[in-house]
C-alpha cells in the first residue's frame, strides 16, 4: 500500500490557490525531503495530509484513508512551536506533556505513559539529557526532544516541518541522521521540509519539489536539475553541482537557503 497518495489535489488558504492540481504517490518507507520557496506550501501540504486543512478540489489519502484530524498513525512536529515559558521543565516533562494533550502542563502519567515517554526518548536517543532542565539544552537536543514528542503513539508517518531551523550546520546533519536511523528501525514513511537540500542528500530517497503552486516529485537526479526546476518555477534555474554539493541559483540569486527568512 502506498503511505500517501495525492490525487489532482488542490489547495487553498485565504482565497488564494497555494497548490493546484497535484498528483503523487509516496511508498511506505521513503524518505521524502519536501523543499520549495517561503510560501510555496509546504506547512500547508503537511496540515492538510494531517486533517487540519479540507481541500478544495481533488483527495488526499492517506495508508488507504482521508485524513483526519488527530489520526494516530501520523506524528507531526510543527514549524511553529510554542514557546516553552517554563524552562524548568526537564525533557522528560515536555514529552509527557504531549501525550497528555497539556502543552507544557505537569501530566500525570500511568505506567503504558511512562513507557512510552521512555521509548520515545530512547529512540532518539535523549535519555541521556532527558531530565535536565530544558533551559539548559542545546537546540539540537530540544530538537530530538521535539521528534520525540512526534513519535509518541509510534506513527507510521512522521511529518516534519523544518527540522533544521536555527541549527549550525553540524546539528542539522546530526538531526538528518537521528530522522534517519529512526526511520529506518521503525521502518516508517518520512515527509521532511527544508529550505537547504545538501544535509538531507544521504538521507532522501526522493525529494518533492513545490513552486508556483505546482509539485515535482522524483529522484534528486530527475528533480533537481535546471531543465526540471525551470519548468516547475516558470523561471530559469541554474543547478551546479560543486564538490557534492548542490546549489540552486535563479537569475535573482540563490533559491535556496541564504534568500530565506526564517521564524523560528
Ligand atoms: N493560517 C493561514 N491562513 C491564511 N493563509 C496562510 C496561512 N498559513 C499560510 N498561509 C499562506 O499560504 C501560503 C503557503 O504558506 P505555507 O506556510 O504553506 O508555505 P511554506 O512553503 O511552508 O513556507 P515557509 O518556507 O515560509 O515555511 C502562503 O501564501 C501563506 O501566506
Ligand atoms: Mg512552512
Amino acid at each position: 500500500m502506498s503511505a500517501i497518495e495525492l490525487t489532482k489535489l488542490t489547495l487553498r488558504r485565504s482565497g488564494r490557490t497555494v497548490l493546484s492540481g497535484v498528483d503523487a504517490v509516496i511508498d511506505e518507507g521513503e524518505f521524502i525531503g519536501v523543499f520549495g520557496p517561503n510560501g510555496a506550501g509546504k506547512t500547508t501540504l503537511l496540515q492538510a495530509l494531517l486533517g487540519l486543512l479540507r481541500p478544495e478540489s481533488g483527495a488526499i489519502s492517506i495508508f488507504g484513508q482521508p485524513p483526519l484530524h488527530g489520526n494516530p498513525l501520523a506524528g507531526y512536529m510543527p514549524q511553529r512551536r510554542a514557546a516553552m515559558a517554563e524552562l524548568r521543565l526537564t525533557g522528560w516533562d515536555v514529552v509527557a506533556s504531549a501525550l497528555d494533550g497539556h502543552r507544557w502542563g505537569l501530566p500525570i502519567l500511568g505506567a503504558e505513559g511512562r513507557r512510552q515517554v521512555a521509548w520515545a526518548l530512547e529512540t532518539v536517543e535523549a535519555v541521556e539529557f532527558a531530565r535536565r532542565p530544558i533551559q539548559h539544552l542545546s537546540g539540537g537536543e530540544m530538537q530530538r526532544l521535539l521528534l520525540a514528542q512526534a513519535l509518541l503513539g509510534k506513527p507510521r508517518l512522521l511529518l516534519l516541518d523544518e527540522p533544521l531551523i536555527s541549527l549550525d550546520p553540524r546539528y542539522q546533519q546530526a538531526v538528518v541522521d537521528l530522522v534517519k536511523r529512526v526511520q529506518q528501525a521503525l521502518h516508517i514513511t518520512v515527509l521532511f521540509t527544508a529550505h537547504e537540500l545538501n544535509p538531507l542528500l544521504g538521507a532522501m530517497d526522493r525529494v518533492l519539489y513545490l513552486g508556483g503552486g505546482r509539485a515535482k516529485l522524483g529522484t534528486v537526479e530527475d528533480v533537481v536539475n535546471s531543465a526540471a526546476l525551470s519548468q516547475l518555477y516558470g523561471a530559469p534555474i541554474e543547478v551546479l553541482r560543486v564538490g557534492g554539493r548542490i546549489i540552486v541559483v535563479a537569475a535573482h540569486g540563490e533559491v535556496e537557503a541564504h534568500a530565506h527568512r526564517h521564524d523560528a
